[in-house]
């Protein structure tokens, strides 16, 4: 097993490596206004869910491009719309602009109307959603963490803590339960660069989940205070009741 040696790495390096090992990411295609309301898309995949009450997410925004040192204007946006922003979820329908949209033009360029996506009015916030997209997360920012060198486009980092104010889902992706299908929604996430990956046909499958309290505990492999093994067996064998307080979803 190779030891990796980060002394020897460059900034860029280290990013790459944690992004190539970091996988795969969802993608949040991050729509905002600027004061003249020129619509700006753009991705970030170092993006995540945080908590269900209230609902939040957070996301990781560069404090600067990588082609010069002007902030993204992703960051400029939320500053400029009282903490604004939707998340549109990232599907095949996307995925052949997502590199496009996430070039550094200047601030005038609305990636949307470059790649001829269509936007729609939000229900809660100012900020327009992807129609193209099939769910959006209309956001508020509730904190930000700076962190890092700010000069540095691999160090500095606005960790934007946000909540979900309002959902909109397309039916196209729910079942018949109302709940999201994840066969249908084609998710595309973010592999190291240039990869991506489309969550559907064979790479989806599903796990029973079997609360410890319905376990044969006897199969179950504890310690002792040494830490060895009192019981061998497996620690997957049901007792035949499914609990129905496994719901967290995570
Ligand atoms: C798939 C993908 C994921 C990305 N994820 C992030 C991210 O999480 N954080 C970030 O700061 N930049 C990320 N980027 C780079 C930004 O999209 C890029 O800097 C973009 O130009 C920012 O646009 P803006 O200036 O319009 O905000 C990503 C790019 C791609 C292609």
């Amino acid at each position: 097993m190779k030891v990796v040696d980060f002394s020897t790495m460059t900034p860029a390096q280290k990013q790459g490596l944690l992004s190539q090992l970091v996988v795969p990411r969802p993608i949040a295609m991050i729509t905002t206004i600027d004061e003249r309301g020129v619509l700006n898309v753009a991705p970030f995949s170092y993006y995540m869910p945080v908590s269900g009450d209230p609902p939040l997410i957070a996301v990781t925004i560069g404090a600067r491009h990588e082609a010069s040192p002007a902030p993204k204007d992703t960051w400029r946006n939320i500053q400029a719309s009282s903490g604004e922003f939707v998340v549109n979820m990232t599907t095949t329908a996307l995925a052949d602009h997502i590199e496009t949209v996430a070039r550094e033009y200047p601030s005038d360029v609305s990636e949307a109307d470059l790649v001829g996506w269509r936007s729609m009015s939000s229900q809660v916030v100012a900020v327009p959603s992807l129609a193209d997209s099939p769910a959006h997360l209309e956001c508020r920012v509730r904190e930000v963490l700076t962190r890092g060198d700010q000069s540095s486009c691999y160090s500095g980092v606005h960790i934007v803590l946000a909540e979900v104010v309002c959902i909109t889902v397309d039916e196209s992706i729910t079942g018949t339960d109302a709940r999201i299908d994840p066969t249908r929604v084609q998710a595309v996430g973010r592999m190291g660069f240039p990869w991506f990956v489309v969550a559907s046909g064979h790479s989806i499958f599903s796990l029973e989940r079997t609360a410890y309290a319905d376990l044969d505990t006897e199969s179950v492999p504890h310690v002792d205070g040494e830490g060895r093994a009192l019981v061998s067996g497996s620690a997957a064998t049901p007792r035949g009741r499914r609990s129905s307080v496994l719901s967290s979803d995570r």
